[in-house]
């Protein structure tokens, strides 16, 4: 690389606060495990995140078991939980992280008209009075308390400084100004913190905090344009998953910062070679794919396809590279592996795709590594983090795929034959259907009676050629809970069955009962 310019001695240090275990799993289909939700904030903490959000203590047993756990882990990060502005909330949030090393509370109120008439229905009166009411009462609790002006983005300027001034009043030491439904335009978001940071009296004893969604795709802009108003803390999540369209995605925020620093004066504490990983493991645990042209992360992101470009690539990697795939922690794809490999030489390609895995996951990897090997040519690094990804989302699984023969074909009805192994019990039965996937998903819900709505099928390969991994992704969903199931396999239908029982795994180990509903 020719041209990288250099933060210079006045680059001045944002705090990244990530919220993938909270605003991310409120993605339709994001939701984690408890272990999951360890695993990824382990990664975040390693990775040099300054606030981890674990979660919304408040919302359910499980979330206020996976953020105390985390609070108890964490060895660097600040872990935040969410609140509302409700005592019942706060309380609960404080239960969660008061333990942790340095732990915080995040509590947060709608200020703008809109939510206030048709949401609230309160006064700004009344909303200033539960301001001070809940910042107070958070602040007995912790030292750290982060207060939120939800929808801050349509919210009169005159009225939200009287807020934001209430809350440092009474101990708020960060203050999130939030664009909540993706509406602001860079210029507008930058000049609301120029505005509040000069108009709020005691605005200098606070940090200022951005926290965009993407609706209009102006996520990560919008982040840039509110650091420049003066803002010190981005909160954003690991491939921008997020309600909705999502939220800015910090792979990218940490990598325009680094990138650009020449006009973008400020540093990270982001070690960046571990963006590739963390990408990788949150789309695995939170079954959420990557799509292929995401800036960053996704798997075209570095890739040259037009001649021109290959020929520049080839003479100077500048020509055609604003940064290398190293420093993001993407190693080339390598041929290195195939059936004659050793588990030494597993172990060290492991390690070298940035998993730690304990001797027990190795050695089930290292077998499921091997029985692909016999039946795939060229195993290249995407299949092994495939085989690894699947392997952290089903450790813990209860049923599995034990043995399938399907028959399809031009002279139907197409018909599966399908063997589960569920909690240690092997069953099997045969079913038909309307195409062989159809067979498949027909003789597993005989098998396991449910009434999950079936919201999305989808297949892609791995890697090229036609003995290529297929990875399926099927999302269900019951009791209004919504999840996505994801595995890999060389055979396109048995990836399906095993997705199909990803799915259904996650909906029972997150408390769905399975209604009996049996189909003929
Ligand atoms: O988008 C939003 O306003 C939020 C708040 C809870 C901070 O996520
Ligand atoms: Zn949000």
């Amino acid at each position: 690389m020719t041209t990288i310019p250099s933060s210079g001695s006045n680059a001045e240090r944002v705090f990244i606060f990530d919220t993938t275990l909270r605003d991310g799993e409120q993605s339709p289909g994001a939701t984690m495990t408890f272990e999951e939700k360890l695993m990824v904030a382990e990664c975040l903490d390693q990775m040099g995140v300054d606030i981890i959000e674990a979660g919304f203590p408040i919302a359910s047993q499980g979330d206020f078991e996976s953020v105390h756990a985390i609070a108890g882990r964490a060895k660097n990060a600040v872990i935040a939980g969410l609140a509302r502005a409700i005592n019942a909330d706060i309380d609960r949030c404080g239960e969660a992280v008061k333990h942790a090393r340095r732990g915080r509370i995040h509590t947060f109120v709608s200020t703008s008209p809109i939510h206030l008439q048709y949401q609230m229905k309160k006064s700004e009166d009344e909303v200033l009075e539960i301001i001070r009411a809940t910042v107070a009462r958070a602040r007995n609790i912790v030292e750290d308390v982060e207060w939120s002006a939800m929808d801050a983005t349509r919210t009169p300027i005159d009225y939200l400084c009287r807020c934001v001034e209430m809350a440092i009043a009474q101990g708020a030491t960060t203050i999130n100004l939030p664009d909540t439904v993706g509406y602001a335009t860079p210029d507008e978001y930058r000049a609301m913190f120029e505005a509040v940071r000069n108009r709020v009296p005691n605005a200098g004893k606070a940090i200022f905090s951005v926290h965009t969604h993407n609706d209009l795709g102006l996520a990560v802009a919008n982040a840039l344009a509110g650091i420049a108003g003066g803002a010190r803390q981005i909160e954003c999540t690991i491939n921008g998953i997020g309600e909705r369209a999502g939220n800015a995605a910090l792979e990218e925020i940490v990598m325009a910062i680094k990138t650009r620093c020449d006009v973008l004066p400020y540093t990270t504490g982001i070690e960046a070679a571990m963006l590739n990983r963390a990408s990788k493991l949150v789309a695995a645990a939170a079954s959420f794919p990557v799509q292929y042209n995401k800036a960053i992360v996704g798997r075209n992101a570095f890739a040259h396809e037009s001649g021109i470009h290959q020929d520049g690539m080839l003479k100077n990697a500048s020509t055609y590279e604003i940064m290398t795939p190293e420093s993001v922690g993407v190693t080339k794809t390598s041929l290195v592996m195939g059936k004659h490999s050793g588990r030494a030489a597993f172990k060290s390609k492991v390690r070298e795709l940035g998993y730690e895995l304990g001797d027990n996951a190795i050695e089930d990897a290292f077998n499921r590594f091997k029985a692909l090997a016999d039946r795939k040519k060229h195993v290249y690094d995407e299949d092994i983090e495939a085989l690894l990804d699947e392997g952290i989302a089903t450790a813990a699984d209860r049923m599995k795929v034990v043995a399938l023969t399907v028959i399809a074909g031009t002279m139907g009805p197409q018909s599966a034959t399908l063997t589960l192994d569920m909690d240690g019990k092997h069953d099997t039965i045969q079913s038909s259907g309307n195409g062989p996937v159809d067979a498949i998903f027909n003789a597993i819900h005989k098998l396991v009676p449910h009434n999950a709505l079936l919201e999305l099928y989808q297949v892609h390969a791995v890697t090229e050629g036609t003995d290529a991994q297929a990875e399926v992704s099927v999302r269900l969903a019951a009791e209004g809970r919504s999840v996505t199931g994801k595995a890999s396999d060389p055979d396109t239908l048995v990836a399906s069955a095993k997705a199909y029982l990803s799915a259904l795994n996650k909906l029972t180990a997150r408390g769905a009962r399975l209604h009996s509903t049996a189909v003929g």
